[in-house]
């Protein structure tokens, strides 16, 4: 949601910032725009609504080593050139991550409207701080302004007299930020300046950077300095670029079986789930009645998985709270519950703040993360990092899936805790767990066949995905990616509801992707099948059956290998995933940036 980025140094800051945007930019893909400061010592600015590559197209040949670059996914105002950041507000530039809640009260209270040609709320905070600023002290200007704004902020700033020199500060939104031989990064994420280097620091929220091209210092709002805490980078730069596939989206769906492989492997010892190097102890398992999940989009569909899995697993009852509603319903938890927030990024708003009102209720807090060191996996008690290494696309693929594979740990853990299950059957299902890697691979080698079987699906205007049980939670996922993606409608619905009203939605021709990989619930599913192939649908079909032929059930059968049913997730989900990959290609779009969509959302 908005990827932010500044740069300092000894090299050319438009290349920096250029190269660095086109990284953030699966953050938010609206417009885009660069400041930086001129030999003179003058703040110059480059902004156009549209992509990167259309930035670049603007940008002249320039020298400076000191700039700013934004990519915005748009909240406050359409989609302009006005619109995009930098924002210039007399002696200030300014780019934003957030959202300024009260930027109406401001303008009236602090008398902006003259100041402003923009629609934003940013441009709100860039004339406060103008107005504040006496062409002197940089800090005392943020200093001032700081405590008026309500919202969520992270901002990169540039204050004329002080050539060189990027200010900065954030509250919620993430901010990380680096020293290497280059000069000074600062970023949304990593991803925007990790060729450069591999040590680099969380920013503090409420602190105040100043970065030189050879220095970063930090203060409170008190003036008292602070110490950044040096971390490492785990993965290196070849994880974030596309590795000659010509997506993100098909290389992550490519690296799902390393990902899980790399997710689970080290948490296995003696054949069983082991959480000891996460810092997780056995009694956060003990004696708990419910468990909460809360979580946003995929993330919670993961969930979902969880949750049938835990709760047949352990007969305590699991529910899945979708993160935004959570927040302003009263929570049903008591200081015995389980919470367990899903994120990849660890900074969906939502999520975040859904934690923050569960840890009012209970000290048992879990999060599954796969961005280290995120906020969610800071403010959580404990956290399971996932290990997808960084997801680009902004349909996610492979963070799914070791979020999926994270809760059949838990679940294994939860169950042997809890003695639900024996020693001998837990190593059983975790000896299934570590072969789920070769299911995906199979599937995988399958996407010629599933490519062609999408061209089926080009023109429909509706579709639909039907299963039980764990097939439907996994037909809520095809339909989102298939949505996201391609912009073909789609609905999920269990198929044995499907009598109760949708099926009269279903007409010759419409697809319908059916997964029937539940043993106890096949034959029942198999007539829901036959219900809508009986009314003209053309159905595609899920199963784990080497073949099935009987027009009278299927159009097109996908066989998946064949595993304990309970395990069939995985290879599913991922033919799921290829169909909408090839839905979206198919129609010219493009998989990874799809329109309207940011990966990390940081607004409410
Ligand atoms: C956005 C992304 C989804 C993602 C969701 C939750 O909507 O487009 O792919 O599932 O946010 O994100 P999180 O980082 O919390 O998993």
């Amino acid at each position: 949601m908005c990827g932010i980025i500044g740069f300092s140094g000894n090299v050319r800051a438009q290349d920096v910032l250029l190269d660095g945007l086109q990284r953030l930019e699966y953050r938010g893909y609206d417009s885009a725009g660069i400041a930086y400061f001129k030999e003179t010592g003058k703040i110059s600015i480059r902004k156009t609504a549209g992509k990167v590559r259309d930035l670049r197209a603007i940008c002249d040949d320039n020298e400076a080593t000191c700039g700013i670059g934004h990519t915005r996914w748009a909240t406050h105002g359409g989609v302009t050139n006005r619109n995009a950041h930098p924002h210039k507000c007399g002696d200030v530039a300014l780019i934003h991550n957030g959202i300024i809640e009260n930027y109406h009260e401001l303008v009236s209270e602090y008398g902006l409207e003259d100041r402003l040609i923009s629609d934003t709320d940013t441009e709100v905070a860039a004339a406060l701080l103008d107005k504040f600023y006496d062409g002197e002290d940089a800090i005392g200007a943020i200093k001032a302004i700081v405590p008026l704004l309500r919202g969520s902020f992270a901002f990169c700033i540039l204050f004329k007299n002080h050539p060189g020199e990027i200010y900065a500060i954030r509250n919620v939104s993430p901010l990380v930020a680096a020293k290497c031989k280059e000069g000074t990064f600062i970023a949304s994420d990593l991803t925007a300046f990790i060729e450069y280097g591999r040590e680099y620091f969380i920013v503090p929220e409420y602190a105040i950077l100043t970065m030189t091209d050879t220095e970063i210092t930090m203060q409170d709002m008190d003036g008292k300095a602070i110490e950044p805490e040096m971390t490492e980078v785990s993965w290196d730069v070849t994880a974030a670029q596309k590795d000659g596939y010509p997506t993100y989206m098909l290389k992550e769906i490519n690296e799902q079986p390393d990902a899980i492989a790399r997710t689970i492997t080290p948490r296995i010892s003696g054949g069983l789930p082991n959480l000891s190097d996460d810092g997780i102890p056995d009694s956060f398992f003990e004696g708990c009645r419910d468990i909460t999940i809360i979580a946003c989009g995929s993330a919670m569909h993961a969930g979902m998985v969880g949750k049938s899995l835990i709760q047949e697993m352990l007969e305590v009852p699991v529910t899945v709270a979708i993160a935004s509603e959570f927040r302003y319903e009263p929570p049903v938890i008591t200081d015995e519950s389980i919470v367990i927030a899903v994120s990849q990024s660890g900074e969906t708003i939502d999520t975040l703040e859904a934690l923050r009102l569960a840890k009012k209720k209970t000290k048992k807090t879990l999060s599954i993360v796969n961005v280290k060191g995120s906020s969610i996996a800071r403010e959580s008690d404990y956290v399971l990092y996932t290990h997808a290494g960084p997801e680009i696309a902004v349909a996610s693929t492979k963070a799914y899936s070791v979020q999926m594979a994270s809760f059949y740990l838990l679940a294994c853990k939860l169950a042997l805790v809890q003695k639900k299950i024996s020693e001998d059957d837990a190593k059983k299902f975790m000896e299934n767990l570590q072969n789920v890697s070769d299911s995906i691979s199979a599937v995988i080698a399958q996407s010629d066949k599933i490519e062609q079987l999408t061209k089926r699906m080009l023109n429909a205007n509706n579709t639909f995905f039907i299963g039980r049980g764990l097939d439907y939670t996994l037909s809520m996922e095809g339909a989102l990616k298939l949505k996201e993606i391609s912009y073909i409608h789609a609905e999920a619905y269990a198929a044995g509801e499907l009598k109760h009203g949708t099926i009269a939605l279903i007409s010759e021709g419409v697809p319908v992707i059916a997964l029937a990989t539940q043993g106890h619930v096949y034959s029942k599913v198999i007539s829901n099948i036959r219900e809508v192939k009986a009314r003209g649908a053309y159905v595609i079909l899920l199963s784990m059956d080497e073949k099935i032929t009987d027009r009278a059930i299927c159009d097109t059968h996908i066989s998946l290998p064949k595993v304990d049913d309970r395990f069939a997730v995985f290879s599913a989900v991922t033919v799921l995933q290829i169909i909408a990959y090839y839905a979206s290609v198919g129609k010219g779009l493009d998989p990874d940036q799809p329109r309207n969509l940011a990966k990390s959302v940081t607004v409410e």
